[in-house]
């Protein structure tokens, strides 16, 4: 069977007990700051299941998409994903326990026609909250589960999502994996050849801001399981990575490397999930960054990089899109994914890029570090976080890897600190960006001015302006909105440009003036914000000839042809649709 038999199949199943499928919605969850990403269907459906009324009735199906963070660390083995699909079907104050667990025996032994002598069910074993589910038991064995194969568990309780909500206990079935070894006549939970299949929350309670439980007026059931998982276990697989969701993304991986399977599963499941995970991100609207949802992002990314190293993938291949290409024909049924294409592929392949620059440097110096070491402290980690873009968790399974410790407290304590020194430059100390205002300083200062000129006319973008600009008394760094890297020719034009207008001696002048009159006047500048009403407006170039106007609050040189050679030394991606350049005088 392949996911959309399954998916077929499964929906058909509960419309034909009267259930209406309902959308599949966004990872990220909607006015809820609490969570970084939807983690299981009923999460979309919160409200109702509290007792809004449902506008589509009282059944409802759907597939959700859902991202669990957790335990990212640990995908790699044969069932576990960052990303997953929940096949949730849920009754909202309608049928409860009977139905629900009648329903799902027999999608399991009529629809997916799993032989019963291979299933097994675990009920609540009771404590304080709520007694011991006997009731679930004897719906189970009257529907032929034996007894022996029945077992409470304190552990089958779930939810809530959060600190408050609704949850309850469950009922969940397992399916013994073996095809050549019958199942055992008694149910071991913890003989890991029993493999959980599926979840019915039967959602009887809230749980309070105080930490009680209180029995809730609707009762609710909430009944998921995670496809790639019944994939597998229909089709006879003891291995997820081995159904047609993931089969052509580990061929892809094979051809990338000239390595099998067989023998390098772990990393090449570790690739395969992690660029899958990120192509939905991408796609529900995350770019990677250094805080929250594109932090996350930027981990699976970079996990998924330094992986593909190890495997031997080289870094100039392209990784991720011969694999986004496979993943996007498997799920041509998200339109989402088909409309983001190519921002998907830029997304990834930028992120791709930008580690790929860093991370052999930063894997040496891990290993001079760590020579001899038994911890790594805050210093040493922050210097791979910050300059060769090793997040934390990685470092920390680096470390893992080699015997080591990561100082965990260091780290957060030199990013604390990190923080502090940011907001002060961003809180204006050092104005205009100027570190301090040495001669060296004002010409990189002027010299910023011809270049933002420049790569407006070269680039033909007159709405290129400024997002970031430090400047030492060695170099001048400018970053600019701009969505793709500079070919060699354009910056060649922007570096004659410059020279040329250094060469013809402008005069630089200032005028103190209304923020009005300046904009009016034509002159550019972004931080509003951080001006008062009267602002000074540097002009380079003389009246009539104007090269360039800005808003900025200086200082300047006088005249152009103090500054001397202009040459750019790099330009690089800065953040998601800005590039960054730094340029010196000689
Ligand atoms: N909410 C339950 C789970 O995530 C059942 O859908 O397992």
């Amino acid at each position: 069977m392949d996911r959309k038999e399954l998916i077929k199949k499964y929906i058909e199943f509960f419309k034909s007990k009267n259930h209406k499928e309902i959308q599949n919605a966004s990872l990220i969850p909607e006015n809820d700051p609490t969570t970084l990403f939807i983690g299981s269907g009923m999460e979309t459906i919160i409200p109702f299941l509290l007792g809004q009324k449902h506008p589509q009735g009282k059944r409802i199906v759907n597939i959700q998409r859902c991202l669990r963070t957790g335990d990212i660390e640990e995908v790699g083995n044969s069932t576990h994903h960052t990303l997953l699909e929940m096949m949730g079907n849920w009754s909202l104050g309608d049928y409860f326990k009977k139905e629900a667990i009648e329903y799902s025996f027999e999608l399991a032994t009529k629809v997916f026609k799993l032989p019963i002598e291979r299933l097994a069910v675990s009920v609540f074993a009771g404590d304080k909250r709520s007694s011991r589910d006997e009731e679930a038991a004897e719906i189970w064995k009257l529907l032929g589960i034996p007894e022996e194969r029945i077992t409470f568990l304190e552990d089958n309780w779930w939810g809530p999502i959060g600190e408050t909500g609704p949850c309850g206990t469950d009922t969940e079935m397992f399916f013994w994996k073996l095809n050549d070894v019958p199942a055992p006549k008694k149910f071991d939970p913890q003989d890991e050849n029993w493999v959980e299949i599926w979840n019915d929350v039967l959602m009887g309670f809230i749980k309070n801001k105080d930490g009680s439980f209180e029995e809730s007026d609707q009762k609710n059931i909430d009944n998921g399981r995670g496809l790639e998982r019944v994939l597998a276990v229909l089709n006879g697989f003891d291995d997820n990575y081995l159904t047609d969701i993931w089969q052509p993304l580990i061929k892809q991986i094979e051809k990338l490397s000239n390595k099998t399977y067989k023998g390098n599963e772990r990393i090449m499941r570790i690739i395969a999930d992690h660029i899958r995970a990120s192509v939905f991100l991408i796609a529900d609207g995350v770019t990677p960054s250094n805080t929250e949802q594109g932090y996350i992002l930027r981990r699976l990314i970079r996990r998924a990089v330094r992986y593909s190293g190890e495997l031997g993938i080289s870094k100039d291949a392209d990784l991720t899109t011969p694999i986004v290409k496979k993943i996007l024909e498997i799920y041509d049924d998200y339109d989402i994914l088909k409309k983001n294409k190519q921002k998907i592929i830029d997304e990834l392949n930028k992120e791709e890029d930008k580690f790929e620059k860093t991370l052999e440097k930063g894997l040496n110096i891990f290993n001079r570090i760590t020579k001899d070491k038994k911890t790594i402290d805050g210093k040493n980690s922050f210097l791979l976080f910050q300059s060769y873009g090793f997040p934390i968790e990685m470092t920390i399974e680096l470390a893992k890897e080699n015997g080591i410790k990561v100082d965990e407290k260091g780290f957060a304590k030199e990013l604390a600190s990190h923080q502090e020194l940011s907001r002060t430059a961003s809180s204006g100390k050092f104005k205009s960006g100027l570190a301090d205002d040495s001669e060296a300083t004002k010409k990189l200062h002027t010299a910023t001015h011809l270049m933002n000129e420049a790569l407006r006319i070269v680039l033909d973008k007159p709405d290129l302006h400024q997002r970031g600009s430090n400047i030492t008394s060695e170099r001048l760094r400018f970053d600019f909105n701009f969505d793709r890297k500079l070919t060699p020719e354009e910056l060649k034009e922007v570096e004659d440009m410059v020279n040329l207008k250094i060469k013809a001696n402008l005069p630089v002048v200032c005028d103190v003036m209304p923020v009005k009159k300046a904009k009016a006047a034509g002159a550019g500048g972004v931080f509003d914000s951080k001006y008062g009403e009267d602002v000074r407006v540097y002009t380079v170039g003389s009246i009539g000839k104007e090269f360039s106007k800005e808003i900025c609050a200086g200082p300047h040189v006088d005249n152009t042809s103090e500054l001397g050679t202009f040459k750019i030394v790099k330009e690089s991606s800065s953040s998601s649709g800005v590039r960054r350049i730094k340029a010196v005088l000689e």
